[in-house]
């Protein structure tokens, strides 16, 4: 519909809604000089926050209403809309991304924008989302952590927040001052494709890690913090059938005892900014639910940040997308990811202040709430992306603290006659594609929405990293298992391919064929064979428990794979605990610890050690 370029706001929108836009937020533009050269000095330079009350009383309802609309890198073009609208708010969706990729084109990119929102009258800057949730995985460079199922096997709230702190200051390098991170979706049954994305099936272990990673996110220094985001809000972990955007079916009591937990110690924990969930509780939408949004989050737990809606999620609601927009403005949510056609949400929320239907006041609480956070996380004082963090993207330093995660992260599920770790001498095969594949480590959210195989960023993969560990004579390598058999030990890698949201849905969680065949066929050599699992969730393992000698669970690890040749080869304990149950057939899930009759393969918190 919309190119690039654009049709004129008149045959894009007709002339009633064009005639809405706002002409009053810009500065007049001066014979066809860059928009840069429009930013007054101090505005560039960075400057106090105004006074928030005396900033609002100046501001028109355009200006209030672009507060309040997100658009995507993708729609917004050459940034002017961000100028012409007063937008407050640009985010990249998982595929939104500079070309070429790297922090430097980030931090470019963003203060292009910027330069943009502080070209209007009032010069409001604009503050930049990404899904920085397992390091800033838009940024190819940028140092990826365990997805958060790994980090919730640590069990170790203050290695969480060291993460948490690294994805800011990362992000911030990028420019982006916003993470919708941290989910504190509490994943209750496996077949979701976005289990990964969870700490793990209990309320108790989300609503600490998810703290952790509040307070990471947030107090990363001046210049390093980034607003941070829980989400989704509520209910998304407890779908009917694990469907990702499905059902919850749930009393309200059990609705609060397992998915509100999280929300209440993120807010305790200072989180200024809450998701909406794409789900619904019991048929209701949670974009429209206002007993949820404003009467339990705002007001019964107290929280002072914004709300934002998901992806053109209100667009979902029902046909009818004025509609949508006063039932979810009206619900509570303050930021609108609208995120293509924000000219026509820009309008549609015009026409209804207009006409009564949303109040002045619910505008001016929305704006309020999204100019506090701006405020609290300096967006006048710096504005633009610091460069010495650009520079340190993806540093050893950071590397040394993802690899830590990792090696927390693994979990030792069976281990007999002591074949880990490794002992000195041995000579290893190792086999199986994932094991020298970084993007299959690294899963969805990375350099990608669904992320990728192959090489697509910077890091080390498990095989480059055991090769390093053990020396390149004591290893060999094949992905099908030939040559298995000239080895002391076999280590063979499956799991999963790398998926994110709705399309890592299964009905079925059995290893694949191919890694099956993988498996018989390293089976076949009469060694010693070590499993490791690469995957976001438990797989159900069927006969490779009893193939195998030892089971590894490394979960999605990301960049570092080092972390997982540190427990292999024994420099590091394995010390992980099952975040979530592991079942033993797909007929047993959803199985959860408190279940009342709970007979799971291996239960919540088990894990070896040596
Ligand atoms: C996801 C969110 C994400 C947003 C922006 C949505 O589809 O549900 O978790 O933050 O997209 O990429
Ligand atoms: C975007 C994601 C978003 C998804 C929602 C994708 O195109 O890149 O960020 O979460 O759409 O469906």
């Amino acid at each position: 519909m919309r190119s690039r370029s654009g049709p004129t706001r008149r045959s894009f929108l007709g002339a009633a809604a064009a005639a809405a836009l706002p002409p009053a937020c810009v500065i007049p533009r001066g014979g066809g000089a860059a928009p840069s050269s429009q930013v007054p000095p101090d505005r560039r330079a960075g400057r106090p926050a105004p006074d928030l009350d005396a900033l609002l009383a100046q501001m028109t309802l355009d200006e209030k209403i672009g507060q309040m609309t997100q658009a995507d890198k993708t729609a917004i073009g050459d940034g002017r809309d961000v100028h012409g609208l007063c937008l407050g708010s640009l985010l990249s969706g998982g595929d939104s991304l500079p070309v070429p990729n790297s922090p430097q084109t980030w931090a470019e990119m963003t203060d292009r924008f910027q330069t943009q929102a502080l070209s209007t009258r009032l010069g409001i800057p604009l503050i930049y989302g990404v899904d920085a949730v397992h390091g800033d995985g838009d940024v190819r460079g940028a140092v990826l952590f365990p997805h958060n199922i790994g980090l919730g096997a640590t069990r170790d709230p203050e290695l969480v927040q060291r993460a948490a702190r690294v994805t800011a200051r990362e992000t911030a390098g990028s420019g982006a001052r916003w993470a919708f991170a941290p989910c504190v979706a509490v994943a209750r049954d496996e077949r979701w494709g976005r289990t990964y994305e969870s700490f793990g099936e209990s309320p108790e272990l989300v609503e600490v890690l998810g703290a952790a990673a509040v307070r990471g996110l947030q107090d990363a220094g001046d210049a390093g913090a980034v607003l941070a985001c829980a989400k989704h809000f509520v209910g998304d972990g407890g779908t009917a059938g694990g469907k990702d955007q499905g059902d919850t079916r749930a009393g309200e009591a059990e609705l609060r005892r397992v998915h509100l937990p999280g929300y209440r110690s993120a807010v305790k924990a200072g989180v200024g900014s809450v998701m909406v969930s794409y789900s619904s509780w019991n048929g209701v939408p949670m974009h429209g639910n206002r007993h949820l949004v404003t009467e339990v989050l705002k007001g019964e737990l107290g929280f002072t940040g914004f709300v934002v809606s998901d992806w053109a999620a209100i667009d979902k609601m029902s046909p009818d997308y004025t509609a949508d927009i006063e039932r979810a403005v009206n619900a509570g949510v303050d930021m609108i990811m609208v995120p293509i056609r924000y000219r026509e949400f820009v309008a549609r929320l015009k026409a209804l202040v207009a006409a009564g239907r949303v109040s002045p006041a619910r505008i001016d609480d929305a704006v309020r709430r999204i100019l506090r956070q701006k405020a609290r996380f300096k967006l006048w004082e710096r504005p633009f992306a610091d460069r010495a963090l650009t520079a340190a993207v993806g540093s050893a330093e950071h590397r040394a603290v993802a690899r830590q995660a990792v090696r927390q992260s693994l979990v030792l599920l069976k281990n007999d006659r002591a074949t880990l770790p490794l002992r000195p001498g041995v000579r290893v095969h190792l086999c199986g594609f994932r094991a020298d594949d970084l993007g299959v480590q690294c899963g969805g959210w990375s350099v990608g929405w669904r992320g990728h195989k192959g090489t697509f960023t910077t890091g080390t993969t498990v095989r480059q990293a055991l090769e390093q560990a053990l020396g390149s004579a004591r290893l060999t390598f094949s992905t099908d298992g030939a040559g298995a058999a000239s080895a002391d030990v076999v280590v063979a890698v499956v799991g999963e391919d790398p998926y994110a949201e709705g399309s890592g849905d299964r009905a079925k969680l059995e290893l694949s064929p191919s890694d099956r065949a993988l498996i018989a066929s390293a089976k076949q050599s009469g060694k010693p064979l070590v499993v490791v699992l690469i995957a976001g969730r438990p797989l159900i393992l069927g006969d490779v428990l009893s193939d195998a000698s030892a089971v590894v669970v490394a979960w999605l690890p990301g960049t570092e794979g080092a972390g997982v040749a540190d427990v292999l080869s024994g420099a590091a304990r394995p010390t992980g605990k099952l975040p979530c149950s592991w079942p033993r057939s797909m007929a047993q899930i959803p199985v959860n610890v408190g279940d009342a009759s709970y007979d799971p393969l291996f239960p919540y918190g088990f894990g070896l050690s040596w």
